[in-house]
């Protein structure tokens, strides 16, 4: 190789002690940023570059075999002294740094061992599921099976089997949210009713907890609430058995004497039908803005199961009568607790449910 050629320097080419300037240049250069350096990552970026196999101190160590013989002794130890003095630049700034990272994690993490420490809150039964329990707990005590069905209905369940054909005028009794595909957000849990006489014959005694959905919001309407479907069907009930029924549950709820009315009303699912009012507990009956100025509080539906509904569901109307009703039970819990907005009991505030706890 010629190693004359254009843009080398022939050994030759080389004043004396040429090296000098450019080992001080490179030396300021790589302190300079060594001291500016703030972080380990930095400081090795650098010690490659200046200091590593291809680093500038490096070659410029290599490059001394080129020098004449005379000047190469005094060239190295310039060029050794430089990389000495730079590794050690290296290795002061890095103990600064770790220093500095230590004292700023023992300043960020420090501990008041004093403070109080924080509580673990304890969680509680929400107050519809409360209700919902003694609910249930009143109606198995009765002899009564609990069955649950789907929160998504299709249109047969949710109305059909109910005596409510399509474009039945009743079907706007209830504010239903309709899906994509013809099922609906069942509105009530009646429906599930029609799946128990399906899948059992007579004698049946159940109750059907669950949520049920409407376009509803004011203070005794809730878009999602529950509601607890009964039905009894056998030979020989009346409607003296609903009433002693409906009567002797509201009593056993409200650990106290609780009046309750019976007026007369119309679902196309039974006949004859009664929805039942509890008196408000917010006024004793003397009128609020919780009753709407009634004094009363409706808290169910119910009256004797259709024959139609029986025989729809393959039950002998002839042989067998029903009873059925579907009360609120977040209404029930509202009157219990004393609630005076439904709607609370849904905003997930913890200062209003704690209260419950
Ligand atoms: C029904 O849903 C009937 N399925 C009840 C029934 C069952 C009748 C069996 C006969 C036989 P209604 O729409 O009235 O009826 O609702 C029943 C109860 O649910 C009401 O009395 C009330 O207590 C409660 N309720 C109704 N809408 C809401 C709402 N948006 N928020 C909270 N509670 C409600
Ligand atoms: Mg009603």
């Amino acid at each position: 190789m010629d190693r004359s050629g254009p843009g080398r320097h022939a050994p030759q080419d080389s004043e004396p002690g040429a090296h000098a300037p450019q080992v001080d240049d490179i030396r300021t250069r790589a302190l300079a940023e060594v001291a500016a350096a703030g972080d380990a990552r930095t400081l090795d970026e650098i010690r490659v570059r200046f200091l590593g196999r291809r680093g500038d101190l490096t070659g410029l160590l290599k490059s001394v075999g080129k020098l004449p013989a005379d000047e190469r002794p005094a060239a190295g130890a310039d060029i050794n002294a430089a990389k000495r003095a730079v590794e050690l630049a290296i290795d002061r700034r890095g103990a600064e740094l770790s220093q500095e990272q230590l004292a700023r994690a023992l300043e960020e993490e420090a501990l008041d061992v004093t403070l109080p420490g924080r509580r673990q809150g304890v969680g509680s039964l929400h107050p519809v599921t409360q209700t919902l329990r003694r609910i249930e707990e009143i109606f198995v005590g009765a002899g009564y099976e609990v069955v649950t069905g789907p929160e998504i209905e299709d249109d047969y369940h949710n109305f059909e089997a109910l005596n409510l054909p399509a474009n039945h005028p009743a079907r706007a009794m209830w504010d239903t949210f309709y899906l994509e595909d013809g099922h609906v957000l069942r509105t009530h849990t009646s429906p599930v009713q029609v799946r128990v006489m399906e899948r059992m014959g007579p004698p049946i005694r159940i109750i059907c907890p669950g949520r049920v959905y409407r376009r509803d919001s004011d203070l005794t309407h809730t878009p999602m609430f529950h509601q607890v479907e009964g039905l009894v069907v056998d030979e020989g009930i009346g409607f003296t058995d609903l009433k002693g029924t409906v009567v002797g549950f509201v009593q056993r709820f409200y650990d106290r004497e609780t009046e309750v009315r019976f007026r007369p009303s119309y679902f196309p699912f039974t006949e004859p039908s009664a929805e039942v009012d509890a008196q408000c507990v917010h006024c004793g009956g003397a009128g609020c803005r919780v009753c709407g100025y009634t004094g009363w509080l409706e808290v169910m539906g119910c009256g004797m199961v259709h024959p139609n509904v029986l025989s729809m569901s393959g039950i002998d109307p002839e042989r067998y009568t029903g009873f059925a009703f579907g009360f609120g039970a977040d209404r029930l819990a509202m009157l219990y607790y004393g609630v005076d907005d439904l709607r609370l009991l849904f905003e997930n505030d913890q200062r209003f449910l704690q209260q419950f706890a």
